[in-house]
């Protein structure tokens, strides 16, 4: 076994994370859609699991995060927590279950919160949504904040490319923020941003600041799973390190289970009854 196995199995909350910024001790997140997984994650040492709207993406297929549904979300949550005893769980609000009415907001985060109990959830935006961060928030729900290329809004930005590369659109990410932190929030997520603004922001926050592209000079690092694996092929940003090439690793297993079906080398005299 390589890598990094946590002896301390006491569960991480939020408490705990606000505190691990304040020692200087960086923050491991990934996320994770399944039962299965999420005992390798959890058993591997893995501060927060994020069951992230992505599962669109990589678990069924869709080229963006948006068609994700509540209902959905719901269920790989309680897949994934069902595999975990110390990570904090953090799901993500789907599109179109908080957005523009703060009070369905509420509902969808409390039927999270009940059906699929995670420890906390992540939304998507700063001043549109601040009045349903700080409604949930009065329901005693954590919130994790997420800015920088938010990609329930990719119709409006039309690209993947790396966001508030202009000072307008820098100042607004860290007035946004500024607020989440004031509203309440315990942590925010900043995916592809310069790494000079993401260490401004972390720098000025009380609060934990987790990258995803956004350099170093943070709090802790998100990258989803099948990419860190390397099980999904055709997705190589610059800020992806592949620890793993799960995809020649499965697909030679496969391919000679394959063929030891064909000739009948499986099952052998000891595989069967
Ligand atoms: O859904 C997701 O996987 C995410 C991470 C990229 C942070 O939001």
């Amino acid at each position: 076994m390589t890598g990094y196995i946590s002896n301390d199995t006491r569960k991480v909350t939020t408490h705990r994370l606000i505190e691990m910024k304040q020692r200087g001790e960086k923050i491991s997140m990934l996320t994770t859609y399944d039962y299965t997984m999420a005992k390798i994650v959890d058993g591997a040492g893995m501060d927060v699991i994020l069951v992230g709207d992505s599962a669109s993406n990589v678990m069924a297929g869709n080229v963006t995060t948006l068609p994700m549904t509540l209902d959905q979300m719901i269920y790989h949550a309680q897949s994934v927590e069902r595999g975990v005893s110390r990570a904090m769980l953090v799901v993500d609000m789907p599109f179109g279950s908080y957005q523009g009415n703060s009070k369905e907001g509420l509902a969808s985060a409390i039927r999270i919160m009940k059906e699929g109990n995670a420890d906390a959830l992540k939304l998507e935006g700063g001043e549109e949504i601040i009045e349903t961060v700080k409604r949930i928030l009065s329901a005693g729900i954590p919130i994790m904040g997420h800015l920088g290329l938010m990609p329930q809004s990719i119709n409006k930005y039309g690209t993947y490319t790396v966001r508030a590369k202009d000072e307008e659109e820098a100042e607004k990410l860290v007035r946004d923020a500024h607020l989440l932190e004031e509203a309440g929030c315990f942590a925010i997520v900043l995916e592809k941003i310069p790494a000079k603004l993401a260490a401004r922001v972390a720098s000025e926050l009380t609060i934990p600041i987790i990258g995803i592209g956004a350099g170093g000079q943070v709090d802790g690092q998100v990258l989803v799973i099948q990419d860190m694996l390397g099980m999904s092929q055709g997705f190589s940003p610059r800020f992806l390190r592949r620890y793993a090439d799960l995809h020649t690793i499965m697909t030679n297993a496969i391919g000679q289970y394959i063929a030891d079906v064909k000739s009948s080398d499986f099952p052998n005299e000891k595989e069967q009854y």
